[in-house]
């Protein structure tokens, strides 16, 4: 055989957030969009809320991948998400009606399904958490997540796309799923969210309604790659979100990271040439866990209102801090990143002194590895170093050399600390506020 017509062909981007989410990945996957052929979801569900902003236009996506606002472009959901089929529906009909053509939208029979139950289970679990004292939940978006990942390492209760096409076996199914879900939440009135039969006749018509884009996305993904055609991989909620890299128990249920790529989507991790890493110039959280940089004072309040740091999800305002590149760095090496997109850098206008987080203290020692673990995360004092912040407002700017001195010197900072390229410096949500080098 001759090597070189074995050698595979077609490319893979992937696109994934560095710290707690919100890093502003639906902004750069709509930019990235323009040159692939297809963008695709592979982790995650409802719990993420990606933003692009077209012409002052706002579109907030919680399941249907960024991309979908460049005509022409496939929009894939792998099997690695959890989909919450009413919410897809709603989302699809919201974009349709502002005229975005989501014709082309594929989800995989393999994804599984968040029910009504889910979301139920997600509100009771965080409730039960909470014991009497306001502490110890994990703050989820109450988008059922967990219960849903939940199920499909549990197996015998998982819904998969593919069941909703098979209204029998799908009633077979959600008997049983019904019997060992009352148990669960016994004391609680499920209402008809533990109806078998109400269950089977929503979740059958939203099957027939999502039947024509359901698919093996992992074969149309190979036969995609096969074509040489360009895909790009968005990623969902963040690293330090991950189930198993992140700041676990305060994280989400899925692999958030490039490492998720191949499951949640068949397609091998060896084949990503480019990982863009999304970061914000300061950090925020939303929800509970560690944070080792928050400021609960005016400067983190600042950060806030400048940022309009407030959830795309939920609402909920976000826990800001000083940008910590110790927590970074951990992402760059576990992501494999091969630039950074430097994000919300025009929020860091007007203040005299940046601080910048580049190792922690624990038991009176200096590290400056970062502990996924939360126990650990909780102990740690962060080390700043303090750069010279920059006056002027640079929502105008449109190429680097417009960006005062000492912006520069933070982004060259930030890039010299990674150990790679910043490529990105967006200074504003609209696609115009983004500066490419
Ligand atoms: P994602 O979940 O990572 O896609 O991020 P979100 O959409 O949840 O949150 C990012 C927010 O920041 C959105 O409201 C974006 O419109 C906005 N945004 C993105 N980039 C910038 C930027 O450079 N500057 C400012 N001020 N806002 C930005
Ligand atoms: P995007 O994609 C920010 C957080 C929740 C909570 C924890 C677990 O928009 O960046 P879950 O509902 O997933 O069980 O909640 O994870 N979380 C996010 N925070 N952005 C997200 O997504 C998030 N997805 C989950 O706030 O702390
Ligand atoms: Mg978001």
């Amino acid at each position: 055989m001759n090597a070189h017509d074995a050698t595979p062909t077609g490319s893979c981007t992937s696109v994934v957030g560095l710290h707690w989410g919100d890093e502003g990945k639906g902004k750069i996957v709509d930019l990235l969009a323009a040159d692939h052929d297809a963008v695709v979801r592979y982790n995650g569900g409802a719990n993420a809320g990606h933003t692009v902003v077209v012409d002052g236009d706002k579109y907030a996506l919680h399941l249907v991948p960024s991309g979908i606002l460049y005509p022409g472009k496939l929009a894939v959901v792998g099997n690695g998400v959890v989909v919450d089929a009413e919410q897809l529906l709603r989302e699809i009909e919201a974009l349709d009606a502002r005229g975005v053509c989501t014709e082309s939208l594929v989800v995989s029979s393999r994804a599984h399904v968040v029910a009504p139950y889910h979301k139920l289970e997600d509100e009771v679990r965080e409730q039960l958490l909470t014991g009497g004292d306001g502490k110890g939940a994990i703050g989820t978006t109450k988008r059922g997540i967990g219960p849903c990942y939940a199920d499909k390492a549990q197996r015998a209760t998982a819904i998969r796309v593919g069941d909703l096409l098979r209204p029998e076996a799908l009633r077979e199914k959600l008997e049983t799923v019904c019997r060992f879900k009352r148990s669960r939440l016994a004391g609680i009135d499920p209402g008809e969210a533990l109806d078998p039969a109400a269950l089977t006749e929503r979740l059958t018509a939203i099957g027939e309604k999502l039947r024509p884009r359901v698919t093996d996305t992992t074969y149309l993904l190979h036969d995609l790659l096969g074509k040489g055609k360009r895909i790009l991989f968005e990623g969902g909620n963040a690293t330090l979100l991950d189930v198993d890299h992140g700041t676990y128990p305060f994280v989400t249920s899925s692999n958030c990271t490039t490492l998720g790529i191949s499951t949640g989507t068949g397609v091998p991790g060896r084949r990503l040439d480019r990982v863009v890493g999304i970061m914000k110039a300061y950090c925020t959280r939303v929800g509970a866990g560690p944070m080792p940089t928050e400021l609960l004072d005016a400067t983190g309040e600042l950060l806030r209102e400048r940022g309009n740091e407030y959830g795309t999800t939920t609402g909920r305002p976000r826990r800001c801090g000083w940008l910590d590149l110790v927590a970074t760095r951990y992402s760059v090496m576990i992501n494999g990143v091969t630039e950074v997109a430097l994000m919300l850098f025009d929020v860091l206008a007007g203040f005299e002194e940046l601080q910048v987080c580049t190792a922690y203290e624990i038991n009176g020692e200096r590290t400056a590895r970062f502990l996924p673990d939360a126990v650990e995360l909780e102990r740690v004092t962060p080390i700043y170093e303090t750069l010279t912040g920059f006056g002027e407002e640079i929502t105008g700017a449109r190429k680097w050399d417009d960006l005062p001195e000492n912006a520069r010197a933070y982004v060259q900072f930030v890039e010299a600390f990674l150990g790679v390229p910043v490529t990105i410096v967006s200074i504003g949500p609209g696609r115009e506020q983004t500066l490419v080098g």
